[in-house]
């Protein structure tokens, strides 16, 4: 009967997105189209009223789920003003999104100091409280939380780019994407479901901007993380890709991070661009093929009903296709190969529309979806280390799942255990 429908006036059990002000529970609302634009990322989480810094303990069944779906349809939240918070929140907060998680970082349950994996470049620290917990940034900080004399390097392209920017385009305010990753060293850890950062502090400098093949360039905060959407990467092929895309899985280099340590990368930091500089397998540290990372290439994740296209294209070592009609696998093992492959996927990415890139604010506690986004480090920070206004300082945790990521197509002898079969 018209007229008669009873319509809630206010649901605040099902309109999660906008009840932002009413002061209950937990709400969120995705960033502003101009700053969103093609990426599919971005949204503010707000938390209850009675809770000014976020308390994992004190939230509802309703706000975790909110959080939840906050999370898994933007990939990257951001909470606000959480200057003070507990360090050993942020191990917290990441099983609300995998309650699989381990209680070891997935770099391992110390920092990285090994000089032949390149990751020790970041001399990043751990906090003795939360051994879970990273301290990345750049400078130099005295008595931090009991540390005594604590250096964080801010790593940039110049470091790891075939042909880095000039100095006179680097004058001019040029940066670019240091290297786009999931955080994962791809070998015996799988990766977290997510990751959490949180700004201590934040340096003030100069926007930095980021040149593109095509269209204008993208004014960004100095050291902005930048994010894409694997889902939005899988938009942008076409449907013979996708369907490669979607019968393939991904091996890893063993020992991946020893494996590229000498290799240079594209100017957008997707791709390894020649090949002769990786260093031998029977020369990285002792490893095994159960032990090294395979994964699906498209993955499916929680709340989300896209495919999301995941692969990190400088540590790929080897591609596996199967024809679901006859069951044929078709394998890739030259590396040059299975990396042109793999940049021909990913490289329509780079645009400043499908870029989003977190302009850091002291206080900020930013959750991303590893398994959804590939990130990168931006910026030139490194010659403002020693300014006391200049230096940053950034909580990181990131912790090994109890579950492999899952095969967006369940076709017939897909490898969904994380690791090689071989
Ligand atoms: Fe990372």
């Amino acid at each position: 009967m018209p007229g008669l429908t009873l319509v809630p006036t206010h649901d605040h059990g099902h309109d999660h997105g906008h009840d932002h002000g009413h002061g209950h529970g937990l709400s969120f609302e995705p960033l502003a189209d101009n700053v969103r634009q093609s990426s599919r990322i971005g949204a503010e989480v707000h938390l209850p009223a009675s809770m000014p810094l976020l308390d994992v303990s004190q939230l509802t069944e309703a706000d975790k789920d909110v959080l939840r779906q906050a999370l898994f349809e933007n990939q990257v939240v951001v909470i606000r003003n959480q200057r003070g918070i507990d360090p050993t929140l942020l191990p917290q907060l990441a099983k609300v999104f995998d309650s699989t998680a381990s209680d070891v970082h997935s770099a391992g349950p110390k920092a990285v100091s090994d000089p032949k994996n390149i990751l020790s470049a970041y001399k990043a620290g751990r906090i003795p409280r939360a051994p879970q917990v990273g301290i990345i940034g750049s400078g130099r900080f005295k008595d931090y939380e009991g540390i005594a004399d604590l250096e964080v390097v801010h790593l940039d392209h110049t470091l790891f780019h075939e042909t880095p920017l000039s100095q006179h385009e680097l004058d001019q305010g040029y940066t670019r994407p240091y290297r786009w990753h999931m955080d994962t060293p791809f070998y015996e850890r799988l990766p977290g479901e997510v990751t959490i950062l949180h700004a201590v502090q934040v340096p003030e400098l100069a926007k930095q901007k980021l040149k593109f093949p095509n269209g204008p360039d993208k004014e960004i905060a100095a050291g902005a993380t930048a994010f894409f959407s694997g889902a939005r990467a899988f938009e942008l092929l076409d449907d013979d890709e996708k369907e490669f895309a979607l019968n393939t899985t991904v091996t890893y280099a063993p020992q991946a991070y020893e494996y590229i340590r000498q290799c240079r990368a594209t100017e957008d930091g997707l791709t390894i661009p020649t090949v002769g500089r990786e260093t031998p397998v029977d020369e990285v540290s002792e490893w095994s093929w159960d032990k090294v990372a395979e994964h699906p290439m498209v993955w499916r994740n929680p709340l989300d009903p896209r495919p999301f296209l995941q692969v990190h294209g400088c540590c790929v070592y080897k591609l596996c296709t199967r024809d679901p009609a006859s069951g044929q696998v078709r394998v890739v093992d030259d590396v040059a190969q299975v990396r042109k492959i793999v940049y021909g996927f990913q490289r329509r990415i780079w645009a400043a529309e499908n870029i989003y890139a977190h302009d850091w604010k002291e206080g900020d506690l930013v959750i991303f979806h590893n398994r959804g986004v590939m990130h990168s480090i931006t910026g030139q920070l490194a010659q403002y280390q020693y300014g006391e206004h200049q230096r940053r300082l950034l909580w990181q945790c990131t912790m090994t799942s109890g579950k492999a990521p899952e095969a967006y197509r369940k076709y017939a002898g897909v490898n969904e255990t994380g690791f090689a079969k071989i």
